[in-house]
């Protein structure tokens, strides 16, 4: 166990605070709503007031990082969990945490993704490399672990297919059952394959992610199920580790920039909540901005913005390839505005086009994607040529999801069929100089051999 009490590293006893009203309570209702005035809770930390007057805090911050450096060697499975190291920053859990050692997820060089970006280096921190392919394994181990410490049979989510296939299998390894309510026809075979796999009781439901989370909220009302959606404040202290993390492996030399998908608005909201929290526990000296990119056809936080700065959100009819952000009506737009403000980052959109290429060039860096995760550069593009990143910048990409959990979208990109009869001349070249379809040859040495004189021919010397 840990050598630092709460009271001499930071004292971790949490409440839940409305981030509308300011009302605090011990715990939430089973729709995690604000029973006064309907909005969502924060976890927040009350004994973390008086550490950051304290003159010491400087001193508080290098213990921490020293004893999270001292658990990398720990075989305890909290400690191997690359979530849990950092418990001192989350609620405090009195039971054994169900955990996939989740986080511990790389931090990669991506030099051809800058070169088209106009940079001089990015990076991406790939949390498509967690247990279950996506980011969304750090805030289920959190969430998860609560539900079943509070005694509860079963937990449900609304999903657009990674929340169902992380959620169902922490229940699984927690001993509960899992209901996941999917929108028919429009999450990828991968995600859904892995519900059924975890043993979740999926259900496709005729309607969109929206309607799925309609019919859910009103579900928990009525019976005992523990919701995991992301308006569960504690899956977003679980997602809040990602940053740790990060700044842990930047040596706590904070980036200028880091970028997000946005879809449900959870994890840029819960991103920015560990960035402004290591900034007054004294971890990190200044912020870096934080910026949200919506794909054009699902961008209700974008618009927002633009149009009053995020004082409302007039809910959308989402549609995009990128299933995983095919979400009109985000929940946590409120949190994410206050991030955006924050940190002073922006927001971008981007169109299917511009996805698609930029997922292209994630996978030719040898590193790979799913479609949500590539709007990261796309978006980077188009904060560079407005000059909001400048070039000598250091930029980390949040890349949340794998490249098989979609390769559907991956096959029809290189076979040329994931835009058939739409391109015109010019996104048609730029999308072709990426694509690279399977050939089909005869079974001989000579076939193959030209096919290596042909490529040798294209790019010499290479
Ligand atoms: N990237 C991927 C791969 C996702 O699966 C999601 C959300 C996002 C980005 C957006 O994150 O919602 O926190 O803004 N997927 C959810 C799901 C909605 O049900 O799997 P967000």
């Amino acid at each position: 166990m840990s050598p630092t009490t709460p009271e001499t590293a930071t004292e971790s006893s949490s409440r839940l605070r409305c981030i509308n009203c300011g009302s605090i309570r011990e715990r939430a209702d089973q729709d995690f709503r604000c029973p006064t005035c309907g909005d969502l809770f924060e976890v927040f930390y009350p004994g973390w007031q008086t550490a950051r007057s304290c003159q010491a805090a400087g001193r508080r911050a290098e213990d921490l990082k020293q004893l999270w450096r001292d658990r990398k060697t720990s075989q305890a499975p909290a400690d191997l969990s690359g979530v849990w190291r950092f418990r001192e920053l989350l609620p405090t859990l009195k039971s054994e945490p169900i955990t996939l050692r989740e986080g511990n997820t790389p931090l990669y060089d991506l030099p051809r993704c800058a070169q088209a970006a106009g940079m001089q280096s990015l990076q991406a921190k790939h949390q498509g490399m967690n247990p279950t392919a996506s980011f969304k394994d750090t805030g289920m181990t959190t969430a998860a672990s609560f539900a079943r410490q509070e005694g509860f049979r079963w937990v449900a989510c609304a999903s657009t297919g990674n929340t169902s296939a992380s959620m169902a299998a922490y229940a699984a390894r927690g001993g509960m059952r899992s209901l996941v309510l999917i929108p028919e026809g429009k999450i990828s075979w991968g995600k859904l394959s892995q519900s059924l796999d975890y043993g979740a009781v999926t259900c496709q439901l005729r309607a969109d992610f929206d309607g799925c989370v309609r019919v859910l909220n009103e579900l928990v009302k009525r019976r005992p199920i523990y919701l995991l959606n992301s308006v569960n404040p504690y899956r977003l202290e679980g997602q809040k580790t990602a940053a740790i993390e990060l700044l842990e492996q930047l040596n706590w030399q904070p980036p200028e920039h880091i970028i997000v998908p946005g879809g449900n608005l959870g994890n840029s909201s819960a991103l920015g909540k560990a960035l402004v929290e290591m900034k007054e526990l004294g971890l990190i000296s200044r912020l870096p901005k934080l910026s949200v990119i919506q794909a054009e056809g699902a961008n209700p936080f974008v618009r927002s913005i633009r149009e009053d700065g995020g004082a409302k959100l007039t809910p959308m009819q989402a549609d995009t390839l990128a299933t995983a952000i095919r979400i009109g009506n985000p929940a946590s737009w409120k949190k994410a505005q206050k991030v955006l403000k924050a940190t002073g980052g922006e927001v971008e959109e981007v169109s299917e086009i511009e996805i698609a290429l930029a997922k292209a060039e994630i996978g030719a860096d040898g590193v790979g994607c799913e479609p949500a995760s590539a709007v990261t550069l796309a978006g980077l593009k188009k904060l560079v040529k407005r000059g909001f990143v400048r070039s000598n910048e250091s930029v980390v990409l949040i890349l949340t999801g794998h490249v098989l959990k979609d390769p559907e979208f991956t096959l029809k990109f290189h076979r040329g069929d994931l835009f058939t009869g739409t391109l015109d001349e010019k996104h048609a070249a730029m999308l072709g100089a990426q694509q690279r379809a399977p050939l089909v040859l005869d079974a001989t040495v000579d076939a193959v051999s030209g096919v290596l004189d042909k490529f040798d021919r294209e790019v010499p010397g290479e």
